[in-house]
């Protein structure tokens, strides 16, 4: 078996499914290829839009591949205010992409994000699991040195 049939038959073919079964393909591939989202949509019998919706509202899925690492910096208020432009400013010339982009060797995905609710540790930035407060614009480098 390959690992979409894999990640398929460890669920269930009910319709409630969807989400979770997104959630398995997008953590296995980094991303959900369209070849998984018609064999999901046949497997839990739904329309392909529906899954297509699904799998477009959430953030934390993906049409397109995300790097290894995926640097979230928070752009809520509070981090706005404490200087989150300048420190996506740093980060994009540190990883020499754009907001939104991913290297071209896949290590790493820089998004932004609305509040992560730890507004008191601002600016805040999620990188892959951990999240860091207080983050001066000029610890880019650093933070980035910790997961390369
Ligand atoms: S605004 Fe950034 S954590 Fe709330």
């Amino acid at each position: 078996m390959n690992p979409l049939e894999d990640l398929l038959q460890s669920r269930p073919g009910e319709a409630r499914q969807l989400l979770p079964l997104l959630q398995l393909i997008q953590a296995h591939y980094r991303y959900l290829p369209e070849e998984a989202l018609r064999a999901v949509a046949e497997k839990l019998e739904l329309p392909l839009s529906r899954v297509f919706a699904v799998a477009t509202f959430y953030s934390a899925l993906s049409l397109r591949p995300k790097g290894e690492t995926v640097v979230k910096v928070c752009c809520g208020t509070a981090c706005h205010l404490r200087g989150s432009e300048t420190l996506i400013a740093s980060l994009e010339k540190e990883l020499g992409i754009k907001l939104g982009e991913t290297t071209p060797d896949g290590s790493h995905t820089l998004e932004s994000v609305n509040c992560l609710g730890a507004c008191a540790l601002a600016p805040v930035v999620m990188v892959g699991d951990e999240t860091h407060g207080n983050v001066p614009a000029a610890s880019a480098r650093h933070l980035l040195g910790k997961v390369k």
